[in-house]
């Protein structure tokens, strides 16, 4: 699919429910089949990568359904062996965290995925698993999967991970629900805490501080439960940036989780200068909730590196886009984990964001934009990067002329409602750019 866009000719203007959030989408779901009894959990993301997960599951044996209300309703417990490999399709998330719970399955599994997803690392969760007393193999001696997982009592292990990973720190905490003895998680900065919040809700035994996550498996089997997810921020990033771009723009959008591991880009957003308002801070499902009211503005070039770069790893291609509207110079550093993301999001988004005029230089870890620039419409290509081709297709609301996304369908995979969201049209021209009142 190429979804094709011509300049909002004039501001994004209503209000945008943006679908569930996707990691808290995988956890609900993961340990809803790990829990005993019935779970449910509302405002599920319903969308490629959590289609991959419902099916690996459903593999072993867990019985997994979406209500028309868009409700999950998971029917958790004792898994079975799955009679052909499981395929996580491009899902990183499920291929991870499937890893950390065969691994205390009493029997023998196989995971793949597509060839993008093969080339992912799954070291960092299969080396402290095998510490943990599971037997992993993958292809020709190495961690590259397709993996071959012999599952079996495990012990609980202190293990450092090499770099801050929510997905593998909740793959090992997983593995340490089995596991006898304490396990504890050392991280080099501050990885979503979806997890944690939802498994201390649980009753399970879990401390954290300093980055690192400590959890006592006094419970062997978790109970059902029932929640509310709220509205995904990583997907909320594509209208926020595209009405901070456009001018006479003014949006809000609902429900927003906006629990601090995952919102760095509001952080830098502000700094730069953005006119964003968080209204309505609440707490739904264990986690905090706003509204955020979004106005177009004029933004400031800004370093971001560190921490902060944990807090936003999934939206440096739609901040790469806003960076090139901004006055002066912004810098990525401490980002080399981009390289191993759906794509090489530094090579590809280098490659893609120059085709539009963009002045933007890769670093080993990171880029730097030089901006304002007048970005202009180009044929460019997703490579299959759901998160790239959105930021494409707001790069193209602002670029003059025509901007034609091409490998749009991969959008399905995070953002399903994206088009209709941002009221785009796939067909070859674009009809309405605004939100709300076409
Ligand atoms: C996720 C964690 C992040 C993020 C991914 C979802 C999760 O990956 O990029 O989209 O649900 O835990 P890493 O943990 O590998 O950094």
């Amino acid at each position: 699919m190429q979804l094709t866009l011509t300049p909002a000719t004039r501001g994004l203007r209503g209000t945008v429910t943006l679908p569930g959030d996707k990691s808290i989408s995988h956890r609900a779901l993961m340990f809803g089949a790990l829990a005993k009894g019935t779970s449910r959990a509302r405002n599920f993301l319903y969308a490629g990568v959590t289609q991959a997960m419902i099916d690996c599951l459903r593999a072993l044996g867990v019985s997994a359904e979406i209500s028309t209300a868009g409700e999950l309703i998971v029917q958790g417990g004792e898994w079975r062996a799955p009679d052909t490999p499981l395929d996580c399709r491009g899902s990183g998330a499920t291929m991870r965290m499937l890893l950390g719970a065969l691994a205390a399955q009493p029997f023998s599994s196989t995971l793949t995925g597509s060839p993008g997803l093969l080339r992912r690392p799954m070291g960092r969760v299969a080396e402290p698993l095998r510490r943990m007393g599971a037997h992993i193999a993958g292809q020709n001696g190495s961690d590259q999967p397709p993996l071959i997982i012999r599952g079996g009592s495990l012990h609980g292990i202190d293990w450092a991970l090499p770099v801050a990973s929510a997905q593998a720190k909740t793959a090992l905490l997983i593995a340490a629900l089995f596991g006898e003895g304490p396990t504890t998680v050392r991280e080099p900065g501050p990885s979503r805490d979806h997890t944690e919040r939802l498994l201390r809700a649980l009753g399970v035994s879990l401390k954290s501080e300093n980055n690192t996550v400590t959890l006592n498996p006094d419970r062997h089997t978790l109970p059902a439960f029932e929640m509310d997810i709220p509205g995904d921020f990583s997907s909320a990033a594509f209208p926020l940036i595209a009405a901070s771009l456009v001018t006479g723009s003014d949006i809000t959008l609902q429900s927003v989780g906006v629990n601090p591991t995952r919102t760095g880009l509001l952080d830098v957003l502000l700094e730069m200068g953005a006119d964003i308002q968080v209204m309505n801070e609440r707490e739904s499902g264990g986690e905090p909730v706003a509204d955020l009211i979004v106005r177009a503005s004029h933004l400031r070039g800004s370093t971001v590196r560190g921490e902060r770069v944990v807090r936003m790893i999934d939206e440096f291609p739609i901040f790469a886009v806003a960076a090139t509207q901004a006055e002066g110079e912004t810098v990525v550093r401490d980002a080399a984990e981009l390289r191993l993301k759906e794509s090489d999001r530094i090579g590809s988004l280098v490659a893609e964001l120059r085709k539009l005029g963009a002045r933007i230089e890769p670093l080993d870890d990171g880029f730097i934009v030089g901006g304002p620039t007048s970005l202009r419409g180009a044929r460019v290509a997703s490579h299959g990067d759901h998160r790239l081709a959105m930021a494409l297709a707001v790069a193209g609301l602002i670029a003059e002329g025509e901007t034609i996304v091409e490998g749009a369908e991969c959008i399905e995979e995070s953002f399903p409602d994206f088009v209709a969201s941002m009221k785009l049209s796939t067909r070859p021209r674009v009809l309405c750019a605004g939100v709300d009142d076409c």
